[in-house]
């Protein structure tokens, strides 16, 4: 890699695992202990507000106590050291990575972030959204939370889309691979003359598309990584 090149970075719950954030499909995972149709789709919200705010406020206070790790604070390296150069996706919504300093794309939202359900104004949410607050700009629409539901499209594809197409390296960090159109990335990265690589605790179900891989936890693996770049 040379200090020109344009990399992208795509981050999964693994990324927060050793914060002490639930994944979603590992064992005991956040998807093993709620049904997604039950808190993460729109219709869940219309059925039953209370649930789904029970849901993300619970999630707001993990993420509101935990602390970015290595594996954060060495991308936040990363882009410090190669200005403009790293594109930084997340499908978190924790705010980790900015508690480590970097920039980031959320194309899943925020859990720091409410929106409205009727004219999509969004605000800073309080760390526990009540069920019945209404929009503070159209006084009408119900307050969410400013994350893309199943069904729903997720957010800055266009400037995912453009950063895939220019980058001579795509890296995956801690995701399974299992939801698009995150998990096309690789592909996307991979016709566009990148090269690619995963870190992960084990093979996902897009390892096939890779170049290379690391294997191990990410606070050890990233940071391992990011020196290697930047020596
Ligand atoms: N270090 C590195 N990788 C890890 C670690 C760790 N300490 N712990 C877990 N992983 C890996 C797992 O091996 C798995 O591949 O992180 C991945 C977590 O996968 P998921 O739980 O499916 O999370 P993610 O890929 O981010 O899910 C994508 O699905 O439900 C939706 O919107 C939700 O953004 C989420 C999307």
């Amino acid at each position: 890699m040379r200090r020109t090149d344009n990399i992208v970075i795509l981050t999964g719950a693994g990324i927060s695992a050793e914060s002490g954030l639930g994944t979603f499909r590992d064992e005991g995972g956040l998807w093993a202990q709620h049904r997604i149709e039950d808190v993460a789709t729109p219709e869940a919200f219309a059925r039953d507000p209370a649930l789904v705010h029970r849901f993300y406020n619970a999630r707001r206070e993990q993420a509101h106590a935990a602390a970015p790790n290595a594996a954060h604070e060495a991308l936040a390296r990363l882009q410090a050291a190669w200005r403009g150069l790293i594109t930084l996706v997340t499908q978190n919504v924790d705010g980790l990575h900015e508690k480590a300093g970097a920039s980031v794309i959320h194309m899943h939202g925020e859990l720091s972030r409410a929106l409205c359900a009727a004219c999509d104004h969004r605000w800073d949410a309080p760390l526990v959204m009540e069920t019945g607050e209404v929009c503070p700009a159209c006084g009408i629409g119900a307050a969410r939370p400013d994350v893309v539901w199943f069904g729903e499209f997720p957010y800055h594809m266009e400037r995912i889309a453009d950063a895939l197409q220019s980058c001579d390296l795509f890296a995956a960090i801690g995701t399974s691979g299992q939801v698009y159109p995150a998990a096309g990335f690789v592909e996307e990265a991979r016709m566009a003359g990148a090269a690619t690589i995963e870190l992960n605790l084990r093979d996902s179900d897009t390892s096939f598309a890779f170049d290379e891989h690391i294997i191990g936890p990410a606070s050890k693996t990233v940071p391992a990584w990011v020196d290697r770049l930047l020596a």
